[in-house]
């Protein structure tokens, strides 16, 4: 018996890339037959510029820069909420108030006794810018300020008198203005008895001579 002796494959002829084959195809630029290319005109050009696909492209292009209705959506935010802030902030500056608080216009200043008959006491000038005077009649209280322009005078015991340093006017121990531009006497304040028998000053209440003031009670103590 004869043996079968295998048989070679047949040689098939290789199967080339389509893209090689599409190359084949189609004709290299420059040479003959191949498309030329297309050439816009200036008003293509610009009617593509102003195509909404090309803005679109302009937008996410600039993404990093607000856009105009943004911006003033944002700015409207922030005006909207600065509002509110300071609206919030004025309702709680109204419920604290700025409150001035001043020493009390009123005071003790110790017992009658302390103060001799003829003596002008200048022991509260500094304190209280009043001072203590007692004489014949009783005793009484001037405000330290002249009534000029409202400097404190100064008592000079030897010359008994009151004397303002700023414009040199001068006051008697009872207070009358007697020289200097001083347009009227010093003003007496409420002089009165404490229940522990101390002076009570209260210089929110004031006498005024050229009113007549100075016979009423509280203008001064009879002691
Ligand atoms: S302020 Fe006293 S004299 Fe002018």
């Amino acid at each position: 018996m004869a043996e079968e002796t295998p048989q070679a494959p047949e040689n098939k002829p290789s199967e080339q890339p389509a893209a090689d084959k599409s190359a084949e195809a189609k004709p290299a630029e420059g040479e003959a037959g191949a498309p030329k290319p297309e050439v816009k005109s200036e008003d293509q050009l610009k009617a593509e510029a102003r195509s909404p696909k090309k803005q679109v492209a302009v937008d996410a292009k600039g993404s990093i820069w607000m856009s105009r209705r943004n911006f003033f959506s944002r700015a409207g935010w922030a005006a909207f909420f600065a509002f509110v802030a300071s609206f919030l902030i004025g309702s709680l500056r109204f419920m604290f108030p700025r409150v001035l608080f001043e020493p009390s216009p009123i005071f003790k200043a110790g017992y009658p006794d302390d103060y001799p008959v003829g003596f002008v006491s200048t022991i509260w000038v500094k304190e209280q810018r009043v001072w203590i005077v007692r004489d014949d009649d009783g005793l009484y209280a001037i405000q330290a300020i002249c009534t000029h322009l409202g400097c404190t005078p100064r008592w000079l015991d030897a010359e008994n008198k009151f004397k303002c340093p700023c414009h040199g006017s001068g006051f008697t121990s009872e207070g009358i203005n007697f020289e200097g531009p001083a347009p009227r006497p010093l003003e007496r304040v409420q002089v009165t008895l404490a229940e522990d028998g101390q002076l009570l000053i209260n210089k929110s209440i004031k006498f005024l001579q050229e009113k007549g003031d100075w016979g009423k009670p509280g203008s001064i103590l009879k002691v």
